[in-house]
């Protein structure tokens, strides 16, 4: 196990297929981590969004950010992208009213390699998908080109805090309960094994902001979680110059 998840840090493109194993337990695993759904939400409102706008939600997996985003969206639309088949299979049974609507679309693409013509959307939103990525500033820099000027971008993951505590406490909650207990719940370790690497590996606040800056975005700014969420997880929004 410990070669299989060395293999999957160093290895990301393959980390959808791993989801596609979990999807079917995905809802109800989140579901049991506190303020989960509450935190997308948060992260969406920071988008401003009037309702009228082109939005993206890159690695929408099963749809929970997909759904913090529609929450503002009237007779704008949503495309939903994610490279595993599995969380997009649970994604469509969600929003089967919503697609016929016209509000939502989901689509099966690999978020290093995007199939959108430049200037396409108002705003981006990628929740838990920036670390999964191989290259962080390649990514940045095309969802950069995909906004329209003026576009807004809100990254939501987990990013450790600039204190001394934050990545001891990481490991504890990592690997003596997220590890252990989603994969009974889920049936599946390595995706967890990877999440924990993952979170040591990415961008500090601090470095999200810097990054965002030199990719050309303005007005960079990481905005803490509530409550104990703060030390773990941050949103991070950037605009595009108008
Ligand atoms: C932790 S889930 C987050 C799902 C959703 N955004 C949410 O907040 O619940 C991460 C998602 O990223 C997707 N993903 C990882 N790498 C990807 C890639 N290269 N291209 C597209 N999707 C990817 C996975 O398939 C998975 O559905």
């Amino acid at each position: 196990m410990g070669l299989k998840s060395t293999v999957l840090i160093d290895n990301k493109q393959a980390v959808p297929k791993e989801f596609n194993k979990i999807s079917g337990r995905y809802d109800f695993a989140t579901g049991l981590s506190h303020g989960y759904q509450e935190d997308l939400n948060y992260s969406a409102s920071l988008l401003k969004l009037e309702g009228h706008e082109q939005v993206l939600d890159l690695c929408c997996g099963t749809g929970k950010s997909t759904s913090a985003v529609l929450d503002f969206i009237a007779t704008g639309k949503v495309i939903g992208v994610d490279n595993s088949e599995g969380m997009l299979v649970e994604a469509n049974k969600k929003f089967q009213q919503k697609s016929v609507e016209g509000n939502v679309e989901f689509q099966l693409q690999d978020a290093m390699h995007l199939n959108f013509p430049p200037n396409s959307f108002d705003a981006i939103f990628m929740a838990y998908g920036l670390r999964n990525m191989p290259d962080y500033k390649v990514c940045l820099q095309q969802l950069f080109t995909l906004l329209k000027p003026g576009g807004k971008l809100v990254i939501h993951d987990y990013s450790l805090a600039n204190t001394w505590y934050a990545r001891p406490l990481w490991g504890i909650l990592g690997w003596g309960f997220i590890v252990p207990f989603c994969t009974v719940v889920s049936g599946s370790s390595r995706i967890f094994t990877y999440l924990v690497k993952s979170v040591f590996k990415f961008l500090s606040p601090h470095q999200a902001i810097e990054l965002l800056t030199q990719v050309g975005f303005v007005n960079a700014k990481a905005y803490p979680h509530k409550y104990w969420r703060a030390i773990f997880f941050h949103a991070f929004y950037g605009e595009k110059p108008g």
